[in-house]
C-alpha cells in the first residue's frame, strides 16, 4: 500500500488510510485542518462526552494547548526524573517474585505491574486496584478493530459500561483529594491554573482518566515487545547483552518496529490535500504509524532491527502538538526495567502460548510466557 496506493479512501470502513511517513508527518503538524475531535462524529453517547471534557488528546487548539498546559506544570521531567529509584525498587520487587522460576508470564510478572503501579502512585489511585484499571484498559483500548471506522450506537453503548465504572472510581478519587489534597498529580491537577481557570471535576475525570490508561498499558507493550524483538533477533539480543549502554538506542528501535499505537486517526475539517489526493471535509484519516516506520523514503533498511540506530525519527509517539506527554516516563521505565531483566535472566527466551493483541490497534502481548 505504501507504494502503490500510499492514501486511499476505504470505501468499506468509512474512512482513508495514509502509510508514507512524510504524508502522516504533513497531518499530524497541521491539528487545525486535520483534527483530533472524533467524538463529534459520534452518536451521542453520555459517559463518552463526559469523558471527553478533559480527555485533550482528542481536542484541538486552544483548549488542547490550554490543558495540555495545565498536566505539563504538575508533570515536569524533573518529577519523571525523580522517580528512578521507586521505578528500581518495583522492578526489583516484581523480579523477587519470579527469580528462581523455571518459567513464567512476563506480562503478569513485570510489563503490567510495573508502568500501572507507577502512574497509580503518581495520580495517587490504590495500585491494588490495578486488575480494575486493567479490565479499563482493555474495554478502551483493546478491541479488536471494528468492521467500521466509526462504531454504531451499541458498539459504543457496549464501551460505555466500563467507562462508566471508570469515571464513577475516579470522580471518587478526585473528591477525596479536593477534601483532602496529598502530594500526588490528581490533587495538584485539582489546584492547578491556567489563566486564572481552574479544572472542574468533570474535566478532570478525562483528564486523570487518559493519565491512567495512557500511561500503563502503552508502556507495557513496550516491554513486551522489547523481549519479541530480541527473541526474533538473537544477534542483537547478544550484542545488547554484552552492551547494556545500548539499551536506549535499543528501545527506540523497539518503538519503531513495533509501535505500540500502529494508527491514529485525525477527520479533515477542510477539503485538503494528502500526498496526490484530496481528502474531503468531515472525513476520517487513519495515519499508519506501524507503516511509516517502515518507510524506506525516511529509514534506511528499515526492515532490519539496528539497535544503534541513530537517529530514530519513528513517529510512534506521534508528532506535533500531541506528542506523547508520556513518552519520558515510558522511556525511562523501559530504560531501568529492561537491563535489570537481561541481567536476572541470561537464558531469557519465548516460550509457547504468546497471546497478542488485534496488530492493527495495539501491538504487543496480552499474554508473554517466557523461559528464564
Ligand atoms: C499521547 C504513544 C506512554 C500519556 C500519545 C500519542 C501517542 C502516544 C502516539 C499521540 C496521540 C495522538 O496524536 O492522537 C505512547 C506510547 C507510550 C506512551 C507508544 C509508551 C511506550 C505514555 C505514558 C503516559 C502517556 C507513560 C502518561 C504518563 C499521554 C498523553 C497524551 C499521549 C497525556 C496526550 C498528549 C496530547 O494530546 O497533547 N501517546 N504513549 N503516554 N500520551 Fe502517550
Amino acid at each position: 500500500m505504501r507504494e502503490h496506493d500510499p492514501v486511499s479512501w476505504d470505501e468499506k470502513y468509512g474512512a482513508w488510510h495514509v502509510f508514507r511517513y512524510a504524508d502522516i508527518v504533513r497531518v499530524l503538524a497541521d491539528p487545525l485542518t486535520f483534527s483530533s475531535d472524533l467524538v463529534g462524529l459520534l452518536p451521542p453517547q453520555p459517559e463518552i462526552e463526559l469523558f471527553s471534557k478533559g480527555n485533550f488528546v482528542r481536542m484541538d487548539p486552544p483548549r488542547h494547548d490550554k490543558l495540555r498546559k495545565l498536566v505539563s506544570k504538575a508533570f515536569t521531567p524533573r518529577v519523571v526524573a525523580d522517580l528512578e529509584p521507586r521505578i528500581t525498587e518495583v522492578t526489583d520487587e516484581l523480579l523477587d517474585a519470579v527469580t528462581g522460576e523455571p518459567g513464567f508470564d512476563l506480562v503478569a510478572a513485570l510489563a503490567y505491574p510495573l508502568p500501572v503501579t507507577v502512574i497509580a502512585e503518581l495520580l495517587g489511585v490504590p495500585a491494588s486496584d490495578r486488575g480494575l484499571f486493567r479490565t479499563w484498559a482493555d474495554a478502551l483500548l483493546n478491541q479488536p478493530l471494528p468492521d467500521r471506522m466509526l462504531p454504531d450506537e451499541e458498539t459504543l453503548r457496549l464501551r460505555a459500561a466500563p467507562l462508566h465504572d471508570m469515571i464513577g472510581y475516579l470522580l471518587t478519587h478526585i473528591r477525596d483529594r479536593r477534601a483532602a489534597p496529598r502530594d500526588d498529580l490528581t490533587s495538584q491537577l485539582i489546584d492547578a491554573e491556567v489563566d486564572g481557570e481552574r479544572l472542574v471535576d468533570d474535566e478532570i475525570v478525562g483528564f486523570v482518566g487518559l493519565l491512567l490508561i495512557a500511561g500503563h498499558i502503552t508502556t507495557t507493550t513496550l516491554l513486551t515487545n522489547t523481549v519479541l524483538c530480541l527473541d526474533t533477533h538473537p544477534d542483537a539480543a547478544r550484542d545488547l547483552r554484552a552492551d547494556l549502554s545500548l539499551v536506549p538506542t535499543a528501545l527506540e528501535e523497539v518503538l519503531r518496529d513495533r509501535a505500540p499505537f500502529p494508527r491514529l486517526a485525525r477527520v479533515a475539517t477542510a477539503a485538503s490535500a494528502v500526498g496526490e489526493r484530496t481528502v474531503p471535509a468531515g472525513q476520517v484519516i487513519n495515519l499508519w504509524i506501524g507503516s511509516a516506520n517502515h518507510d524506506e523514503r525516511e529509514f534506511l533498511d528499515p526492515d532490519d532491527f539496528d539497535i544503534r540506530r541513530s537517529p530514530n525519527p519513528h513517529l510512534s509517539f506521534g508528532h506535533g502538538i500531541h506528542f506523547c506527554l508520556g513518552a519520558p516516563l515510558a522511556r525511562l521505565e523501559a530504560a531501568i526495567a529492561v537491563p535489570m531483566l537481561l541481567r536476572r535472566c541470561p537464558d531469557l527466551a519465548v516460550a509457547d502460548g504468546v497471546e497478542l493483541f488485534d496488530a492493527r490497534v495495539m501491538a504487543g502481548a496480552r499474554r508473554l510466557p517466557v523461559a528464564a
